[in-house]
Formats: C-alpha cells, structure tokens, sequence
C-alpha cells in the first residue's frame, strides 16, 4: 500500500494490515470511529508523514511471531464469535472492576477534601461502565443474532445506533483521558487511583479494536452481504 497512500482512507489499512493498529494508537489517530478519514489527511493531523508511519507498521509487522488475523477475510459467524469472546466477555469483566474501583472512598487531599477531578472522573467511569455494558447486551441479544441469521443487510437502523454509541464512547474516553492526563495516576501516588488509570489505560486501547472491528469491517460487510 506504501505510495498508494493518497487514495486510501485509515480503515483501509487497519483492515487490511492488523499491525498498524498499534502504530495509529501510539499516533492517536482515530481507526475505529474515523476511520474514513484520508490517511493523508490523518497523519497531516497526527503530525507525521505517511511514510514514517508506513516505517512503523513495516516494523511493528516485523515484531509479530504470527501474523494477526485478517478478519476481512473471516466468515461473519467468526467474526461474531470472535468478538463476543474476545472483547465483549472480558470488557464486561473490566468494566466491573473498574466500578469497583470507584465504589471504594475516594482518596482525599492534605486538606481532607475529595478532588473534584476525582469525583468527576469516578461519575464519568460509572456512567461509561452502566452505558457500554448495556450497548453490548444489545449486540449480542439483538443485532448479533439478526447478522448471524443473514439478515444484516435489513439492519440498518441498529447499526446506525451502534455507530452513535461507539462515538460516545470513544468521546468519554477522550474526556478521562484528558481529565487524566493521559491516564496518569491523578493527585498523589494513592494506589486507588493508580489502578484505576493503569485499568483505563488497558481498556482505551482494547475498545479501539473492538469498535474498529464492528464498524469497519462486521457492519459494512453485515449491510452488504448475506451469510
Ligand atoms: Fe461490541
Ligand atoms: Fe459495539
């Protein structure tokens, strides 16, 4: 794809080489959400030439022992399976013990006060938390099935609203990341707050592959074909 970098779009490559989604992440290019951004257009904005980042991905491919799955080229069935069990099952998992995590008395300051950063940041993981586990039992018991069952070209309007809660999410996790300082341990080196943003860290860039397989290469393929 290198030199022909002009007429593609990021999906294009995240789909079809599984090792740059490491490299966008580290670039804070936006493959899951964005992906129909030029990649021209992309890296102009991430501040990096396309051939620095087509250096990288040549690199990071390198770095694999075995080459990560095209899931382009998987049957859909699998690509179901594969998500439920490899991001959903082990997401719900994570965003427990990240409600967990706020559940406990937050930490105070010298001056015995509670920060309003942290008081925002815990309301902000139990709202995303109650929100994405709900999002996910809607794929599974509803559009899943219908897309298993071949039918994914009439679900349209489910998908749509999949894509609009996807962007939510990727904004609050831009928002505590922010209010994190990119996932920093916030305040002082209280071992609560340390889990927390070293668990958020985790979850930021497990979802990005999870959303980009759903809505660059499960729904496109869902609204266009039968099983
Ligand atoms: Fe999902
Ligand atoms: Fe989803």
């Amino acid at each position: 794809m290198r030199g022909s970098h002009l007429a593609v779009c990021v999906a294009d490559v995240a789909t079809t080489r599984p090792a740059s989604l490491a490299v966008f992440y580290r670039h804070n290019i936006d493959y899951s959400c964005n992906g129909s951004l030029p990649l021209n257009e992309a890296c102009a904005l991430a501040n990096v030439s396309p051939d620095a980042l087509f250096d990288e991905i040549e690199k990071e491919e390198s770095n694999h022992e075995t080459t990560p799955v095209n899931w382009n080229s998987r049957p859909l069935v699998e690509v179901l399976h594969h998500l439920v069990t490899h991001y959903h099952e082990p997401e719900r998992t994570a965003l427990h013990h990240l409600v967990r995590l706020t559940s406990r008395v937050p930490p105070t300051k010298n001056d015995g006060t509670t920060s309003p950063v942290v008081e925002k940041l815990f309301h902000e993981v139990r709202v995303f938390a109650d929100e994405l586990i709900r999002h996910m039992a809607k794929e599974e018991q509803i559009l899943f099935p219908w897309i298993a069952s071949g039918r994914g070209s009439q679900a349209a309007a489910p998908i749509a609203a999949m894509l609009r809660e996807h962007r939510d999410t990727v904004q609050t996790l831009v928002r505590m990341k922010k209010l994190t300082k990119h996932f920093q341990p916030l305040e002082d080196t209280d071992p609560l707050l340390t889990e927390l943003c070293t668990q958020l860290a985790v979850f930021d860039r497990e979802i990005r592959e999870h959303i980009h397989l759903e809505n660059n290469v499960l729904f496109p393929r869902a609204l266009r074909e039968t099983n």
